[in-house]
């Protein structure tokens, strides 16, 4: 069978990206442009400026995916493009490069949901990972425990009803005096504190499958501000390794009984969150112990990039599923509906 190779593109936040995927296990490029230091100073992503950059490195980042794969445009079968969720602004810029140049080289387009992509990454990491299995999606935008049926059919089984996984660990990581993005900082810290030295909430929501994680945002900010009016020192440390514990605790616990629940043996982690040493080293021990399989990406795949999503739209490919010049920036785009 002749080899198909799509070329995928990713602007749905903060990172400009373009990938060259080959049959969608095989990256022959992965070029990612960060902004992370221009929001930096704002203490989060700002649209505007995430859509102005994304303008300016989408070609370059674009040219870099093909020279570093040894392609040609016309070498390329498949145009990949994530649609939504995301940033309307910064999705559009993606989008529109996407649907150029699949109207001038006449090549197929395929519009990839942006955790989708993150999913897929697993399949990237793990040759041998096949559906189904469980997902726990966790990243600055999404916290989602999705069952994969096949590589194109999702089921959410569970999902936050307020802050991200990944929102909460920015703003706590603010909070505490670390800058944007936070969760890699706390995850840091996390390891040198004493997780038992603060008592944090645990939302378990009556044991149902959704979360919730503006409560433990607010115990730590609260606890913060508490420190501060006394005149008290913060043992940031402490702080970070009580909060990571809270929320790790309640990922594995959910995770764990929703997959003895309905009898599934793999579990995968997806998402910027599940480059997390703590949810990591968690769940491989409750995995274990519960004698299931745990997949979760390499790290560079973990966040935002065009690898993951070139991998989905080639399944999404496979399947049939084709995206039309009318294709548009979907800023809430549903999982699983096409
Ligand atoms: O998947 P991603 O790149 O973007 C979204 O789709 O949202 O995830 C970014 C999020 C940020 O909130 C960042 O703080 C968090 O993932 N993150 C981490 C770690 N690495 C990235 N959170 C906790 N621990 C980490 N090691
Ligand atoms: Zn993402």
């Amino acid at each position: 069978m002749k080899d198909i190779k799509v070329l995928a593109i990713e602007t749905s936040c903060d990172e400009t990206a373009a990938a060259v995927v080959q049959n969608g296990r095989t990256v022959l490029s992965n070029i990612i442009s960060t902004q992370i230091d221009l929001h930096k100073k704002y203490g989060g992503v700002v649209p505007e400026i995430a859509s102005r950059m994304h303008v300016e490195k989408i070609n370059l980042v674009i040219e870099e995916a093909l020279k570093e794969a040894k392609l040609t445009l016309d070498e390329i079968d498949v145009i990949g493009v994530t649609y939504g969720p995301g940033l309307v602004g910064a999705l559009l810029v993606g989008v529109v490069a996407a649907k150029a140049i699949a109207f001038a080289k006449d090549k197929p387009l395929v519009g990839v949901h942006h955790i989708e992509g993150h999913i897929a990454a697993n399949y990237i990491s793990h040759q041998e990972l096949e559906p189904p299995f469980l997902c726990l999606v966790v990243s600055g935008g999404h916290t989602h425990l999705v069952y994969v049926k096949d590589y194109t059919t999702y089921e959410i089984m569970g999902k936050t009803r307020d802050d991200a996984a990944g929102e909460a660990y920015d703003k706590v990581a603010r909070a505490i005096g670390l800058t944007y993005p936070g969760g890699p900082k706390v995850d840091r810290l996390a390891k040198e504190g004493n997780k038992e030295a603060i008592k944090f909430p645990r939302a378990m929501l009556d044991a149902g499958y959704d979360f919730s994680f503006s409560g433990v945002k607010s115990a730590v900010l609260n606890y913060v501000n508490a420190c501060n009016m006394k005149g008290e020192t913060i043992n940031t440390k402490d702080v970070a390794a009580a909060f990571q514990s809270s929320v790790v605790d309640v990922l594995v616990s959910k995770t764990m009984s929703l997959a003895k629940e309905k009898n599934i043996q793999t579990i995968a982690l997806a998402g910027g969150v599940a480059a997390n040493n703590g949810l990591r080293e968690e769940m491989t021990k409750a995995a274990q112990k519960n004698r299931m399989k745990l997949y979760y990406p390499e790290l560079i795949l973990c966040t935002d990039n065009a690898a993951m999503i070139g991998c989905a739209a080639y399944y999404d490919y496979m399947k049939g599923n084709r995206a039309q010049m009318n294709l548009n920036a979907v800023p809430n785009l549903p999982l699983g509906k096409k």
